[in-house]
């Protein structure tokens, strides 16, 4: 009897243990109707398969295909694109060109249906391109997979309550509007159309600050509010005087600025499997080389904006068998160039991870390319810095990166220290990944813009006026329908 039993036991083993069970696949992009995104993303993890374990003959059999009909019962255009992350996890991104209806997912292994495949959603999936807003704000958040308290968001927008958004703006224009060093654009939103007055003379980068709030109030009616971004990278209300709500891209020790993602980290979300190819999804994919295999040395490279980037490149030649670092480019130190120089050409951002060690030094303020460095798996040195981007406030020292100095005194201990406790390294670079997979992916990038507004939006007390001197932004054009209903179907999950 109890032989029997055991033997049964063993054949239901033998059954179940296919890859079909070893998978989990799940992610935004399972949740096409709600999740709006330039690009969809969701991930497949073979959960018994990791880095030593992993063979490039899983991804050659590893198939997804996504087709849907489009309105005019045509196939409807979709771009696959599959990321190995060698680790037996893969993340799969998908563009939607027009509105889909009937849209399969298949995730083939070796040409079987894995997991749940297919996922079937009967739409509409509209493009992000679409203008098709949702009328309820708080639903729309909940359902796309946003969260509120964010502690940066508490602390950032504490000093500003019952705001009159008429004065504080004058006072804003009074005191900081000096055209030759400030750029900065007074936004208004009203009904879900946007207007804008810019001030100052480098006002380029308001495509960044437009291409975000268009690209919210194309997915949901945004409350109206009024708000103020500088357009420069150095946040401008120092601590000394008294509290103005100014939106800004970095924020500092010494400054009450309100901070938003980077318009870096923002754009490489908008234009996702677009015109930016560095992006926290696809530097997951980009290294070539598992953790054993990198070179035991930091890496950097970087234009000459900050003096300790000189003594970087002095540190390095002083310890060659430690460093692999140069400048790219000489601007702000120009008469530096015979004894720092001469400058080398860029690597591709991929190439850093050829690397175990990552060193990443303040530019002229944050160095914004502390998503990557972090979400692709490196260990990085940060230095220590007043300046950060929206989600430095999340991390700790030691586990998701390893300190520095703010006159790099140290960095040779550092690196020596890892070279010295390599698990640890590895660990702490695996936290920093685990860490950019849990809050800089594109879903997180734009919910952190929409709890911020939102949160934002509760604290103005004035009426929102469109002023007659703003200019409206339009939505970029597209030829959506947006006459077809959502049907919220979740049982097609
Ligand atoms: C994949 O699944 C395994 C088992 O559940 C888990 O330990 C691992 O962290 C997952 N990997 C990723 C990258 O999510
Ligand atoms: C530094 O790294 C680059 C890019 O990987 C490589 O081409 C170069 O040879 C390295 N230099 C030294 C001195 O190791």
């Amino acid at each position: 009897m109890f032989l029997a039993k055991l033997l049964y036991l063993l054949f239901l083993c033998v059954l179940t243990q296919s890859q079909k069970d070893y998978v989990d696949i799940s992610g935004p992009g399972l949740q096409p109707v709600e999740i709006i995104m330039p690009a969809r993303y969701f991930f497949i993890n073979f959960t018994h398969i990791n880095a030593q374990t992993y063979t490039p003959e899983l991804n050659k059999k590893l198939i997804v295909e996504i087709e849907g009909k489009s309105s005019a019962n045509k196939h409807c255009r979709v771009w696959v694109n599959k990321l190995d992350r060698k680790d037996g996890t893969f993340i799969v991104r998908y563009k939607i060109y027009e509105t889909c209806f009937d849209l399969s997912i298949y995730v083939h292994y070796d040409r079987k249906d894995l997991g749940k495949s297919p996922f079937k959603f009967k739409g509409p999936i509209y493009p992000d391109q679409c203008d098709c807003p949702e009328k309820e704000f708080e639903n729309w958040f909940i359902n796309y997979g946003c969260t509120q308290n964010h502690e940066q968001i508490i602390k950032d927008l504490k000093p500003f309550h019952n705001l009159n958004m008429k004065e504080e703006v004058q006072k804003i224009i009074q005191k900081y509007h000096q055209p030759e060093s400030t750029s900065f654009c007074h936004y208004v939103i009203k009904e879900n159309k946007l207007y804008r007055n810019c001030y100052g003379k480098h006002v380029g980068f308001n495509m960044f600050s437009d291409n975000v709030l268009l690209s919210l109030m194309r997915k949901v009616k945004v409350p109206d509010m009024e708000l103020i971004i500088n357009l420069g990278d150095w946040p401008l209300v120092h601590k000394r005087d008294k509290p103005l709500p100014v939106f800004s891209w970095c924020g500092s020790d010494e400054t009450y600025d309100i901070v938003m993602p980077t318009y870096d980290l923002t754009e490489s979300t908008l234009e996702n499997m677009g015109r930016v190819t560095l992006d926290t999804l696809s530097v997951q994919s980009g290294a070539e080389l598992v953790w054993e295999k990198r070179e035991p040395r930091a890496v950097w490279r970087g234009r000459d904006s900050r003096a300790e980037r000189l003594k970087l490149v002095d540190i390095a030649r002083a310890n060659p068998d430690l460093f692999n670092v140069s400048l790219t480019n000489f601007f702000f130190f120009r008469d530096k160039e015979a004894q720092y120089g001469p400058k080398q050409p860029h690597i591709s951002f991929f190439k850093f991870f050829d690397f175990k060690y990552q060193i990443n030094v303040d530019g002229t303020v944050a160095a914004y390319r502390m998503p990557y460095l972090l979400t692709g798996g490196g260990l990085v040195l940060k230095q220590n810095s007043p300046y950060y981007e929206h989600f430095y406030k999340q991390l700790t020292a030691w586990k998701h990166f390893v300190p520095v100095a703010r006159d790099l005194s140290d960095l040779v201990d550092r690196v020596k220290w890892a070279r010295e406790n390599d698990e640890k390294a590895r660990e702490i670079a695996m936290n920093a990944k685990n860490f950019g997979n849990e809050h800089l992916l594109p879903q997180h990038i734009i919910c952190y813009h929409a709890a911020l507004f939102w949160e934002w939006s509760k604290r103005v007390r004035s009426e929102v006026d469109i002023e007659e001197s703003m200019t409206q932004v339009q939505q970029p054009k597209s030829a959506c329908d947006c006459k077809f209903p959502k049907s919220h179907n979740h049982e097609d999950l």
